[in-house]
């Protein structure tokens, strides 16, 4: 039996910008669990369902501080974060992730004084990435409930750090364009010291140079934050950092990637 807010996902006029594939969270968990990954001995995932009350602490957190940074591993499991991290390391043996840029389309500029990771979207069609999306589109749908936010569609790309990479002080979104409104990041390394260094550090809305929290980017650690307000920055990693960033966007037409 699915639960009222899986429920709420299958509409497909709503998803993502890329129309995944979309099929119902268990059964993406079903397609990730009987994959690679579990025959490499790894325990059977048993994920916490996404609830209202979990919803309501993410929308507090946004509208209270603008941000929040928890951890996800019960709800996503083990072998879907494995399968996700799985990915991007193969896509980083290949040519298929780019030095990242800033702004978009003919404006893209790469700065690599600014930032210096590798990006690959992701297109949703691979089973781990269906139930990622179906997890994202859970959280839209909730964010809309209870905020307003008016959230039309989520992009995601994975990024790669490797030792020496950082993204400098910015913010994801222009003020007052109200193209990406909400930012997600969801980290998927084991094992991760302070002294490996790549952590998120997040500012203060009004006052830039005080810190005001670090995240380090443990696997199935989530920061979540509002895109036009809060400067965040990721400071040099000392060894190869794997991640994956998801804006929530109002707007509703794709634009280049
Ligand atoms: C970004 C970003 C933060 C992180 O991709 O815009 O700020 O911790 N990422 O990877
Ligand atoms: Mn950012």
């Amino acid at each position: 039996m699915e639960t009222p807010v899986i429920a709420l996902l299958h509409n497909p006029l709503k998803t993502s910008v890329h129309d995944p594939l979309v099929m119902p969270l268990h059964k993406a968990q079903d397609a990730v669990a009987g994959s690679d990954v579990e025959s490499m001995g790894q325990a059977q995932d048993r994920c916490e369902p996404v609830s209202e009350a979990w919803l309501d602490e993410l929308a507090l957190g946004l509208s209270e501080h603008g941000w929040m940074s928890l951890d996800v591993r019960a709800r996503l499991g083990d072998n879907l974060l494995a399968a996700l991290k799985q990915e991007v390391q193969i896509l980083d043996r290949t040519d298929a992730m780019k030095k990242a840029g800033i702004g978009r389309g003919n404006d893209l500029v790469r700065d690599r004084s600014v930032r210096r990771d590798k990006i690959a979207w992701l297109q949703g069609v691979t089973a781990p990435q269906a139930a990622l999306f179906e997890f994202f589109e859970v959280i839209r749908e909730g964010l809309n409930q209870r905020l307003f936010l008016g959230l039309k569609r989520f992009e995601t790309h994975y990024a790669t750090y490797h030792s020496g990479d950082f993204y400098k002080q910015h913010l994801d979104s222009f003020r007052g364009r109200a193209s990406r409104v909400v930012s997600l990041v969801l980290y998927l390394n084991e094992d991760w010291q302070s002294s490996d260094g790549g952590a998120l550090q997040v500012f203060n809305r009004d006052n830039d140079h005080e810190v005001c929290g670090t995240v380090l980017p443990e696997a199935g650690r989530m920061a979540l934050f509002m895109s036009e307000e809060v400067p965040h920055e990721v400071l040099p990693a000392n060894r190869t950092r794997y991640s994956l960033a998801c804006w929530f966007r109002q707007d509703e037409v794709p634009l280049p990637l």
